[in-house]
């Protein structure tokens, strides 16, 4: 019998990932979807979990082990290759591993076996204004895939273009909005991120999505393109430039340094106000008053008042640091 963490459903995703990420998860034991409620079998006891019976997995080895049994047999020896990886349409990015550069090779084509995708390449994270990763091929040379999520398909090329895992829950939630009628402008829209699904499923009337990087401008376009999205006014050049004012009832800002654009993005605002999507990074010690103070000390510059209507954690960004999001409504003050 496991120790068991009960979670409420709309947890359920993010303490998975953390539960992923701490290798605590238990793999013998199947996850329990009951009423509201997810239960997930544990490797061990921590604080609040229950000791409770779940139903057991017919055990079939993980793609994990299988690769693992393959880079074995190759090599003759083990070695240690990574737990976890993000699976990029059908290009896979693993964190660098002791001894990638000499067998990675070898690792990248046991991956490519069992995962079924056409490339693999060490991901050291990103990097510059433009976000750019960086990234070591490891195993075939084609980087440009189509990811499929939520209905939406990006076309991206991952050598050049980032493409966060860890904002899945955001780009889902941006395509559940009521965004019906509004105009919405997207400071920083990259391939399409959340104009994608806001222009899919939100019902928006038209969204300007600024983006500054010709190649994921380009992208943006193709986007667009293979998902048969009408309402997107594409705006290629900084945001500071190119982003209209008074227009908007929406505006997102998912970036991170984001504050310098803050007043950019409430001049896009209608005169009448609206809601600001707000992402920044925050230290442990700020996340829980400073994203509000900076929204509220901004819009009083433009004579607005501030209501926050939602605040989440989207992930660890780093350790103590957090990726933040804020929906704030702003509204003329008198
Ligand atoms: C990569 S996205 C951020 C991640 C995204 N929110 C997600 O869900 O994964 C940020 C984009 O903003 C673009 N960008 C950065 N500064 C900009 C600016 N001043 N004006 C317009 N686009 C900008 C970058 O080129 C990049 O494509």
């Amino acid at each position: 019998m496991p120790f068991v963490l009960k979670v409420r459903k709309e947890d359920a995703e993010r303490i998975r990932r953390k539960l992923v990420r701490k290798k605590l998860l238990a793999s013998q034991w199947k996850i329990v979807v009951d009423g509201d409620y997810i239960y997930f079998p544990l490797k061990r006891k921590i604080d609040g979990s229950l000791y409770m019976d779940l139903p057991q997995r017919n055990r079939r080895k993980t793609p994990y082990e299988r690769v693992k049994e393959l880079v074995t047999e190759s090599l003759s020896r083990e070695l240690e290759i990574p737990d976890y990886w993000e699976k990029i349409g059908d290009v896979l990015l693993l964190p660098p591993f002791k001894g990638y550069r000499k067998h990675g090779k070898i690792v990248g084509e046991a991956f490519s076996r069992i995962l079924k995708v056409k490339t693999v390449a060490i991901y050291h994270g990103v990097k510059g204004e433009l976000r750019e990763p960086e990234i070591e091929m490891i195993y075939g040379n084609d980087t440009t895939t189509v990811h499929v999520e939520n209905g939406i398909k990006y076309a991206l090329d991952i050598s050049r273009i980032m493409f966060s895992s860890g904002n899945v829950e955001e780009r889902i939630r941006m395509g559940k909005i009521d965004a019906s009628g509004d105009v919405v402008v997207d400071m920083f829209a990259g391939i399409g991120y959340f104009t994608l699904p806001i222009a899919k499923y939100g019902g928006a009337e038209k969204i300007y999505a600024c983006e500054k990087n010709p190649l994921a401008f380009h992208y943006l376009l193709k986007n667009l393109e293979i998902n048969d999205v009408e309402n997107v006014y594409p705006l290629l050049g900084d945001n500071r430039d190119v982003a209209p004012r008074k227009i908007a009832e929406r505006v997102i800002l998912g970036y991170v340094h984001t504050e310098k654009f803050l007043d950019r993005g409430i001049e896009c605002l209608k005169e009448e106000g609206g809601i600001i999507h707000y992402h920044d990074t925050f230290t442990s010690e700020e996340k829980d008053w400073l994203p509000e103070e900076i929204i509220k000390t901004n819009a009083k510059r433009y004579g607005f008042k501030v209501e926050i209507l939602y605040k989440r954690v989207i992930k660890s960004y780093a350790p103590h640091i957090w990726h933040i999001v804020v929906d704030a409504k702003l509204t003329p003050k008198n």
